[in-house]
């Protein structure tokens, strides 16, 4: 595989084997041997400390009509973009005159705090599920994948913009080089570019390999972006850790000059250098720690069910795709997923097949045992899941077992 940045070829250090894609719910059983797969492996390109997997599906494939991911549904979510609109507000990245375009809108939840504000905005996003969902509350939406040719009918119909923003939108796109370009076409001047993705460090640290599936093409460090953007004329300036999606970095990026580079920034640079994050062999030890908790979990799946015990899936996220195909866990161990998403309801789940149930389910006859897939959610999902912990029900995941 080719870095798209580099040109390097860059070979595979691990491999999590055959993959279905995250999120392609399938509806029909008798479509189960349609199902696509590929091999997910991850590299490491040391020249930009960029870390990548290798083989990944076409976009076009999962980001469409049926795409069925909606920020909106999570509380926690819909909070923290106010959150961030408010830090950005505080930053003065924005003014009442100013235009905001966000790259990957989803459904809206993030715009939706410029529009109460009467500011200018924008949203670019090619899964329609998703933008139905914003246009039907007003908002301005492109329905198509951010790219040079999107942001030249951006550029021509409205001008340049103050400020782009994003959030775990970025890591889908797998040409940066294209993504950058585009970024020029439509930014002011001295306009910022913020985004916040899903963080390597927290990933290698936790060993949360579910992270790693076919839509997050990149799990981003600060090394990582500061290289990549400087190719550019783009300069990292300011960072901030996010507690979103098991942790989260958020970006800051501007035109070279155009902001001074911050304390905080250069700590969390040094914090990454202690952790070796911008050095191969971290990546191979990285690995190495994948299969030894994909067998650690397997067994304690195992001895559960050994035990006679029911053990449920907690959240039908894209990570437990991860989960439950590199770890071999099928119907046999884990009974049915819940889920409070009204359009996964009653499909399986891609590659093992477990079925997807209403959370009605979860509540109306409780197992011993629920695997907390949503693991990322799990502060919000303690304090709403009381009566199951007090009645002996035990969550478990992969987390907890590093
Ligand atoms: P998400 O956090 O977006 O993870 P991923 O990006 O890996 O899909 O997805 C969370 C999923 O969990 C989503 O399908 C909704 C579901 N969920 C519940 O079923 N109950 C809950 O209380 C929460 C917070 C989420």
């Amino acid at each position: 595989m080719n870095c798209k940045i580099t040109g390097k070829l860059l070979s595979p250090i691990h491999s999590f084997g055959k993959m279905p894609m995250a999120n392609n719910f399938i509806e029909n059983e008798k479509d189960f041997e349609k199902e696509y797969f590929f091999n997910l492996e991850f590299s490491f390109n040391e020249e930009i400390s960029l870390f990548q997997i290798n083989e990944y599906p076409d976009a076009k494939n999962f980001f469409n009509e049926k795409y069925p991911f909606f920020t909106g549904l999570s509380k926690y979510m819909v909070n923290h973009f106010e959150k961030y609109y408010n830090s950005l507000n505080k930053k003065n990245l924005f003014n009442k005159n100013s235009f905001v375009l966000e790259i990957g809108s989803n459904d809206g939840s993030f715009l939706k705090n410029f529009q109460k504000n009467n500011i200018k905005c924008l949203g670019v996003d090619p899964s329609k599920s998703a933008s139905d969902k914003a246009k039907n509350v007003g908002l301005q939406i492109i329905d198509d994948f951010f790219n040079v040719q999107t942001a030249k009918k951006i550029f021509n119909k409205f001008g340049k913009v103050d400020l782009i923003v994003s959030a775990n939108a970025i890591c889908h796109i797998p040409d940066l080089n294209d993504l950058i370009s585009a970024i020029d076409i439509v930014l002011s001047e001295k306009g910022s570019f913020v985004f916040e993705e899903n963080y390597l460090l927290e990933m290698i640290k936790k060993t949360s390999f579910d992270q790693i599936y076919n839509e997050h093409i990149y799990i981003f460090s600060l090394i990582a972006i500061d290289k990549v953007f400087s190719l550019y004329g783009f300069k990292l300036y300011d960072c901030e850790p996010q507690s979103t999606h098991g942790g989260s970095m958020r970006y800051y990026i501007c035109r070279e000059g155009a902001q001074k580079v911050t304390n905080r920034l250069k700590i969390h640079m040094q914090i990454e250098i202690k952790n070796k994050l911008d050095k191969f062999e971290t990546y191979v030890k990285f690995g190495n720690d994948c299969e030894i908790l994909k067998s650690k979990i397997y067994k304690k799946l195992k001895k559960i069910k050994n035990d006679n015990k029911r053990i449920i899936g907690y959240g039908a996220t894209a990570k437990s795709t991860t989960i439950l195909n590199y770890c071999e866990i099928d119907n046999n161990i884990i009974d049915f997923i819940v889920d409070t998403t009204p359009e996964k309801h009653w499909k399986f789940s891609p590659g093992k097949h477990i079925q997807i149930l209403p959370y009605e389910f979860f509540e109306k006859d409780y197992p011993e045992y629920a695997y907390l897939f949503a693991w990322n959610h799990k502060d919000e999902i303690l304090i709403k899941e009381k009566k199951f912990t007090s009645n002996g029900g035990k969550f478990i995941s992969h987390i907890d077992l590093k």
